[in-house]
């Protein structure tokens, strides 16, 4: 038997989907690994398994698919503290510090998952990581389309030690700008060498006007379920 790396994510959501209690305000996460937590609360629901649950939604995307598998859904503003927010991740570290946002929902997701008692991480093992932002891949910033050009190069200045180099994120053949659910850009920070501390890289980033939020999700998580090969890990803070 040979598992896909989307089964893993499938695993890795159902196992964080017995956490789930009836009477749970929930945030739902986005992406291909929140997409089956999704579905299986939906389907619970269906079957009577699940009752009174309401549903955060932390993109339109995840609003749109919640909606289609019934699950009842409202927002923060009705019900701010969470109970427990499942989502996906791109990177996590050994402290569970994670990198979000390459679906660019991360703006939504920080605030869902701010708000939340517990917030259950889904990751398949190919996500972890030594030192977030290490692994050449990038470090999402969402930023206002105002003058995005100047606050790419404040971005990559912040960061010119660590070989930063700040890219605006485009989609399509004709590298349109991807445009958030919040009508705002992403640019991606490509480092070539660590970023150093992490707390003083988030720090300077949203000290940035013009800057909206990051994608480096510091002590948030506060457990971690990895699925891999050889079985399922859980990590607790
Ligand atoms: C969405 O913007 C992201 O934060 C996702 O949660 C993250 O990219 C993980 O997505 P996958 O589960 O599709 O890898």
């Amino acid at each position: 038997l040979i598992l896909t790396q989307d089964d893993l994510k499938k695993i890795a959501a159902y196992k964080a989907v017995e956490y789930v209690e009836s009477g749970m305000v929930l945030g739902l996460g986005t992406g291909s690994t929140a997409k089956h937590a999704v579905a299986r609360i939906g389907e619970l629901i269906q079957q009577g398994k699940l009752k009174n649950i309401i549903g955060i939604p932390t993109s339109k995307m995840t609003h749109e698919q919640a909606l289609s598998v019934g699950i009842p859904l409202s927002d923060l503003d009705s019900y701010p503290v969470v109970d427990l927010a499942i989502d996906g991740a791109d990177e996590v570290d050994p402290y569970l510090n994670l990198v979000k946002g390459r679906g660019g929902s991360l703006l939504r997701e920080k605030m869902v998952e701010g708000a939340c008692k517990k917030f259950v991480v889904i990751v398949d093992e190919s996500k972890l990581v030594n030192h977030i932002g290490g692994s050449g891949l990038a470090v999402p910033v969402e930023v206002i389309q105002f003058c995005w050009k100047f606050t790419a190069s404040k971005l990559q200045n912040l960061f010119e030690e660590s070989g930063c180099e700040a890219k605006l994120r485009t989609f399509g053949e004709k590298k349109e700008p991807f445009v958030t659910d919040n009508k705002n850009y992403i640019i991606d920070l490509y480092f070539k060498k660590s970023i150093g501390d992490l707390k003083v890289a988030s720090d300077a980033i949203l000290n940035l006007a013009g800057v909206v939020e990051h994608g480096m999700f510091l002590d948030m998580a506060t457990t971690v379920i990895i699925a891999g090969e050889l079985g399922l890990t859980v990590k607790n803070k």
